[in-house]
């Protein structure tokens, strides 16, 4: 058997485990969604969203890229999180770094690789902003694990800069901002920031709406 019809076949077996578990479930699937949580993280698959925060389908809206980026010009990320935000108010965003982000390890490093470098620009941004407190860690590791910490907050920051989520803590006061990091060496996830409905990194960023 071709290894990638495994996926297909378990495909068959998942939806006989859901019916037998509530046989009305894609009907109740298929009728609408209301996720009260947007999960914004790295595209490594080690990291499946739904797995470690024991969630089911129709709990979480998902957006994933290289190194879970917040990125001003990124049309993807913030149709989206318009989305989410917008139409189905979700009361937390949650951005997600994760130890041993290869995206990070690469960013650190000097090699070009083309197009990407672009992409990796914007980390090598956040080494910048902290590079006294990175520089001063002698180990590689545990230098490369702060970095992850520190990015996974500057998303989160860069999302409170959004004046469509400033927008929507006026009307709706939702949604709450989290940064989370996923060790991928025990499974375990942590809360490393939380920006409650209302606040901002710097008052540089708040936006005034006429109305
Ligand atoms: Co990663």
């Amino acid at each position: 058997m071709e290894d990638y019809r495994r996926l297909l076949l378990n495909n068959r077996a998942w939806v006989q485990d859901r019916l037998q578990v509530r046989p009305d479930f894609f009907e109740v699937s298929a009728a609408e969604q209301r996720p009260d949580y947007l999960w914004i993280g790295c595209s490594d698959s080690r990291v499946p969203a739904e797995e470690v925060t024991g969630t089911q389908p129709g709990e979480l809206f998902v957006h994933r890229n290289i190194a879970n980026m917040v990125v001003h010009t990124d049309f993807n990320m913030l149709s989206v999180l318009q989305f989410a935000v917008e139409i189905l108010q979700v009361k937390h965003v949650i951005v997600c770094g994760h130890y041993g982000c290869g995206g990070v390890k690469t960013a650190m490093g000097r090699k070009s690789l083309g197009l990407i470098n672009k992409w990796l620009c914007h980390i090598k941004d956040v080494y910048r902003f902290h590079a006294e407190e990175l520089d001063g860690i002698g180990d590689v590791g545990t230098r490369t694990d702060r970095l992850v910490e520190l990015n996974a907050v500057e998303q989160v920051q860069h999302l409170a800069d959004i004046s469509f989520v400033q927008r929507a803590w006026q009307r709706h006061q939702r949604p709450m901002l989290h940064g989370w990091i996923y060790d991928i060496r025990t499974g375990t996830l942590k809360e490393l920031v939380r920006i409650n409905p209302g606040e901002h990194p710097h008052d540089i960023y708040e936006y005034e709406f006429e109305e």
